[in-house]
């Protein structure tokens, strides 16, 4: 058996094809963001999803000053966005020509294949990342196909 160290772990779980969203909330300063494809539903009653948040994510620090957040599922062409939100770009300057709009204070992305909002539960410290559980407050989803992560690299 080979050892597996976290080059390996990264890769071998980059087989695992997931959708790719943006994690966003509101600050005194204006929407924030960042992409993740960490995230899923986790339970149905009550409702629940969860996010993994890096530790060094800044967007970790605004969901918890804001105790909201939302994610919204990319749609296919949304793969600039994509880019966009997992760049350390001036955090306030992320969202500057994006179009959104606020839904119960949480930012939702225009063309968004679907979004879900949610209310802070609880942050749960695991290793380098911290775990968000989020109660379901909303849920919207609209048409189009996802844009999908696999293997290191996008792809619709
Ligand atoms: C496809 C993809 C998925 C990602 N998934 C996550 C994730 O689930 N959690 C996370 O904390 N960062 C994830 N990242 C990295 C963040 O997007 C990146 O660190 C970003 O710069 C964080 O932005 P912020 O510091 O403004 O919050 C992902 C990046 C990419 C390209």
């Amino acid at each position: 058996m080979r050892e597996v160290g976290p080059e390996r772990f990264r890769s071998v779980m980059g087989h695992f094809a997931t959708g790719v969203t943006v994690v966003t909330a509101q600050t005194a300063d204006g929407p924030v963001g960042m992409t993740a494809n960490a995230g899923t539903s986790l339970s149905l009653e009550p409702l629940l999803l969860l996010v993994a948040f890096d530790r060094e994510a800044r967007t970790l620090r605004a969901v918890q000053a804001s105790g909201h957040f939302g994610v919204n599922i990319l749609e296919a062409g949304q793969e600039d966005l994509a880019r966009l939100f997992a760049s350390k770009t001036d955090e306030r300057e992320k969202f500057s020509g994006v179009p959104h709009a606020m839904h119960d204070g949480i930012p939702v992305l225009d063309g968004a294949l679907a979004w879900i909002g949610c209310r802070l539960e609880r942050l749960i410290p695991a290793g380098d990342h911290t775990i968000g559980i989020g109660a379901v407050e909303s849920a919207e989803a609209g048409q189009g196909e996802p844009l999908l992560w696999f293997r290191g690299d996008y792809s619709a």
